[in-house]
């Protein structure tokens, strides 16, 4: 009989940089999906707010709510074993401590292992408060997507000296505040690497090149299904190489562990 899989816990993320074992990340929306990626070599599945896109069929991320994060983590952590839930804070749930805290319960108690949350600043003082009352947090910084407004669009972030510094700077004190992992979204692959080098937590990139100590995808996005908005340069469609949704994640997971994906065709310069 072959024994239960073995879920992938918290310690075990700051464990695979120390060994330079890179860390497999997708969205994951659904128990029919999850169940596959679980099965095919995910370390971490991601119910991201990008449902509001993918899933609900918004222009952004803003419109989903705590609630519809619940329910998709609730799905995903039914069918998953191995692979760690992480599971996004949506637009506001993080906007003063307490409101982050009753949210990131909810969360925890549908079934994620871990949240994320994005930006720096006063998310600072949020995450040290998350983690202070046992709640693992995985920050996100670059093109963080619920400042769209602010950005004026999906951009590559952390171009140009002083750009880069702050984001340098800001990972840092993410790391600082006790984070245990961290998302970089479009950012140069040489300023993704000098943070994956200046900090302890592993980097997760998308759009952040080879450097990372990890990768994530949108599922939609690595299927090659029409999302319905303009593709970026970082994605690739891994479902004709892998022949079946299985055969896909297998290859995506493959790519990354080799260090194959992300090549400079889906990197920023
Ligand atoms: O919501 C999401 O899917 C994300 C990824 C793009 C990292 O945050």
């Amino acid at each position: 009989m072959n024994a239960a899989p073995k879920p992938m816990t918290v310690p075990e993320l700051a464990e695979a940089k120390q060994n330079g074992r890179k860390l497999v990340m997708l969205t994951a929306y659904d128990a029919g999906f999850a169940r596959t990626l679980d099965a095919n070599g995910t370390d971490i599945l991601l119910v991201g707010d990008s449902l509001g896109m993918v899933v609900q069929g918004a222009d952004s991320t803003l419109p989903v709510t705590v609630a519809d994060i619940v329910y998709h983590t609730r799905c995903v952590a039914s069918a998953t074993h191995r692979a760690l839930v992480l599971s996004d804070l949506p637009f506001q749930a993080d906007a003063t401590p307490e409101r982050a805290l009753d949210a990131a319960t909810a969360l925890l108690q549908a079934g994620a292992g871990m949240v994320k949350l994005e930006g720096a600043g006063h998310k600072l003082q949020t995450i040290r408060f998350l983690v202070e009352r046992e709640i693992p947090v995985c920050g996100h910084l670059g093109l963080t997507p619920q400042s769209v407004l602010r950005f004026g669009g999906y951009k590559v972030q952390g171009r140009g000296e002083a750009a880069a510094d702050r984001l340098l700077a800001d990972a840092r004190a993410v790391a600082e505040a006790g984070a245990a992992m961290l998302v970089l979204e479009c950012v140069p692959s040489s300023l993704a690497a000098e943070i994956t080098a200046a900090i302890d937590i592993p980097t997760i990139g998308i759009g952040a090149g080879p450097g990372c100590d990890g990768q994530v995808l949108v599922l939609h996005d690595m299927l090659g299904l029409d999302s319905g908005h303009r593709r970026p340069r970082f994605v690739k469609d891994f479902l004709g190489e892998g022949g079946s949704v299985a055969g896909a994640v297998r290859a995506y997971a493959e790519a990354v562990r080799s260090g194959a994906f992300p090549d400079e065709e889906h990197s920023y310069a």
